[in-house]
């Protein structure tokens, strides 16, 4: 409990006029997202996995229509998880939808098809990690635990002048959480993040945390190397990640025979590489092949 926070300094402390003035500027600020809007468990846990690889706009496009075919947890743990993976289309990064699903029978089976408002319990659902845990108790329950991205790890980074460990990060972001604002504090870092503190071309002069800021955009960016540094995502195209999800998509229109397999990969002259990377799909549980080698959505 001692142990100090993260190695730097912010150039103030990080005090009650330091919450005062983000919670401030972030009620001005404040973007009007559709999961923001409810305190419903699943909705919050929906919204939570798509936006943890995929752009919000893109998910503010997406978001409604998977809501209205799966409005809670129950309908989904219902639902053959191949219509769970077709309403996925656009997100990319299929293998969540499953997690998706396997979560929603889990909470049916364990909490009666609420969502749990304990950690413990949280962290136990499949797919759902510390990020996601935190992120369902403030948004949903509005706790006053920090939600620890990359993104709020590269702002704790700034703000200490200093690289934060990851196992810091959880610590020192959660002594920040102005009390009883949990909600509020954890959308406004998270605004904070993407609009101004930004990873490239940060804001510095509309920061309403500059006054604090042990960086302020002079020197070597602390954020580098620290929790929050992130790394830039390989190349999408000619990745196996690009011939899987034109697998899905083709999948989501139909089943493909094993002979299709490369040319829907966009691999058509590279059949074992398409075979090889179409095992591992089905060993993921995302596809299932029949006795015939065709391919389609699992149940
Ligand atoms: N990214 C992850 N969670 C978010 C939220 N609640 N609002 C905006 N972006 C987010």
């Amino acid at each position: 409990m001692s142990d100090p926070l993260p190695t730097g300094e912010p150039t103030r402390a990080l005090d009650e006029s330091f919450g005062a003035a983000i919670l401030a500027w972030a009620d001005g600020a404040r973007r009007d997202l559709p999961w923001r809007r409810t305190r419903d468990g699943w909705s919050v846990l929906v919204s939570e996995l798509m936006l943890q690889q995929t752009q919000v706009a893109r998910v503010v496009d997406r978001y409604p229509a998977f809501l209205q075919r799966f409005p809670d947890a129950s309908t989904c743990a219902a639902a053959p998880a191949a219509s769970v993976i077709d309403a996925w289309a656009g997100l990319g990064y299929n293998r969540r939808a499953l997690y998706l699903h396997q979560a929603a029978t889990a909470v049916v089976e364990r909490h009666g098809g609420v969502l749990p408002g304990d950690i413990d319990a949280l962290l136990a659902l499949p797919g759902v990690g510390p990020y996601t845990a935190r992120a369902v108790l403030a948004f949903a329950f509005e706790h006053d635990v920090a939600v620890v991205d990359v993104n709020v790890g590269r702002l704790l980074a700034r703000w200490y002048g200093a690289p934060v460990a990851p196992r810091e990060a959880q610590r020192a972001a959660d002594a920040l959480v102005p009390r009883g604002q949990g909600w509020r504090w954890n959308q406004a870092v998270l605004d904070l993040g993407a609009t101004v503190c930004r990873a490239r071309g940060p804001r510095c002069e509309a920061c309403p945390a500059r006054p604090w800021c042990g960086w302020r955009g002079a020197g070597p960016d602390p954020a580098v190397g620290s929790a929050g540094s992130g790394g830039r995502q390989s190349a999408f195209a000619g990745s196996d990640r690009q011939g899987r999800g034109r697998l899905i998509d083709a999948l989501r229109r139909g089943p493909v025979t094993a002979e299709g397999v490369a040319s829907v990969m966009g691999w058509p002259e590279d059949p074992d590489r398409a075979r090889s990377v179409a095992g591992r799909v089905v060993a993921d549980g995302l596809a299932r092949r029949d006795g015939d080698g065709v391919l389609s959505l699992p149940t």
